[in-house]
């Protein structure tokens, strides 16, 4: 994938539109929670100030629907951008409105202007060319840098590369490298961990990554479909009844493409869904009615921790158990130092799961941590994303 970034092209003094994925977590005032996706917008942002650029930026907050809605106003957002750059972002009232004309029309070199939330007009999600090319009547270039949005064919995603040079920004650049280079040219021992919830969620992914993984270790409540598959009871733990075949199969696929799939060998079950709940460790073959499992139990930590000792490259997506819950936190968290200290790419796929490592404070320690949930879980199921799709070729 050779897509031309911000380098590739002239932006001096230009106006410039920079969509980001400025999607952040807030709490109930209002404050945002997790600001990693405005730290890592900043480089393309800090880019084309350098350049004399207009930046114009543009993003989604949520999903009001196509409504006006305060919550989902950008206005945190603005203030945090401003924090962080220390030079005053303008937020615009509207997103093509008088307000975003208005503030554009007579903008100086190296000013900044967020246009308000995408999403405020339903034209967004529906990618229709009139709202695009109105949003692209702003701007002389456009830069896409919300990888976390590049699955979306929305207006401010893809539809306005249909008026203007478009191009990558700095933090796309860095994902398509990283997990570009994963997939397509791994240092091996290449090792996937995939955990989560659902089979169902990760079918694209498992499919995809058996095709090129040396291991594959399976943790998450997905497990218990693959024990359930085999003919073993697994208590109340989550399981996909209509994912039983499915799960054998890729059993199989594994075996045929000579990839070890390990699966867990223990799980720390609970009575229920709840902090402080009764918990005891079992093997998977052994898991009793009434109990649910909740995390890996400590033989699978040691298992899947010797595994990774030797892995050059590992992609990590999905926490291994219910890690909100720190009694079933363990084994995610225990993985997860095992990449701290590992010798080998790590690269981490997943909106929980970043925020997991995130939570213990590993972050810096791995190699890439996506911006992408959604949009990292397509992009490694070998998906096309409309919102790279769209960006000129080298
Ligand atoms: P990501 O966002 O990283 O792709 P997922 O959304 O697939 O990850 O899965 C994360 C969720 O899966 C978390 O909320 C976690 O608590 C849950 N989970 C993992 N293992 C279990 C389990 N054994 N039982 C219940 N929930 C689990
Ligand atoms: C995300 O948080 O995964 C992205 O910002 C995309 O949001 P969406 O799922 O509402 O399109
Ligand atoms: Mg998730």
């Amino acid at each position: 994938m050779n897509k031309k970034t911000v380098e590739d092209i002239d932006v001096r003094g230009k106006k410039v539109l920079v969509r980001c994925d400025f999607n952040v977590p807030q709490d109930e005032n209002g404050n945002i929670t997790d600001n990693r996706r405005i730290i890592a917008s900043l480089p393309t942002i800090k880019y084309l100030l350098e350049k004399n650029a207009k930046v114009i930026l543009c993003s989604h907050l949520g999903r009001p629907k196509g409504e006006i809605k305060k919550e989902f106003s950008l206005a945190p957002v603005a203030r945090e951008l401003t924090k962080q750059l220390g030079i005053e972002v303008k937020l615009a009232d509207d997103i093509i409105g008088e307000s975003a004309k208005k503030l554009t029309s007579n903008m100086n070199e190296g000013e900044i202007v967020l246009l308000e939330n995408v999403r405020f007009d339903a034209r967004e999600e529906k990618n229709d060319p009139e709202f695009a090319k109105e949003l692209a009547s702003l701007a002389e270039v456009y830069v896409n840098d919300a990888f976390g949005t590049s699955h979306r064919a929305h207006a401010s995603t893809a539809g306005v590369a249909d008026y203007l040079p478009a191009v990558s920004g700095f933090l796309i650049k860095k994902e398509l490298e990283f997990m570009g280079n994963a997939l397509e040219n791994p240092q091996r021992p290449f090792v996937a961990i995939l955990g989560g919830k659902k089979v169902s969620d990760k079918i694209g992914v498992i499919n995809s990554l058996l095709e090129k993984v040396d291991t594959l270790i399976i943790g998450g409540a997905m497990a218990y479909t693959f024990f359930k598959a085999q003919g073993y009871e697994v208590g109340d733990s989550i399981c996909e009844l209509d994912k039983l075949d499915l799960a054998l199969e890729l059993m199989e696929k594994a075996k045929q493409k000579n990839v070890k799939l390990m699966l867990p060998v223990d799980t720390k079950v609970g009575k229920e869904m709840k902090q402080d709940t009764e918990s005891k460790t079992v093997k998977c073959t052994e898991i009793p009615a009434g109990w649910e499992g909740f995390d890996i139990g400590e033989e699978t930590i040691k298992l899947y921790k010797e595994e990774l000792k030797n892995a050059k490259t590992i992609v990590w997506n999905g926490p291994l158990g219910l890690f909100e819950f720190d009694q079933f936190a363990i084994g995610t968290n225990e993985i997860a130092k095992a990449l701290a200290n590992v010798d080998a790419i790590t690269i981490i796929g997943g909106g929980d799961s970043s925020a997991a490592i995130e939570k213990i404070g590993l972050s810096d320690k791995m190699t890439h941590i996506s911006t992408g949930g959604g949009a990292s879980l397509e992009f490694l199921e070998g998906k096309k994303l409309p919102g790279i799709e769209c960006l000129q070729e080298k």
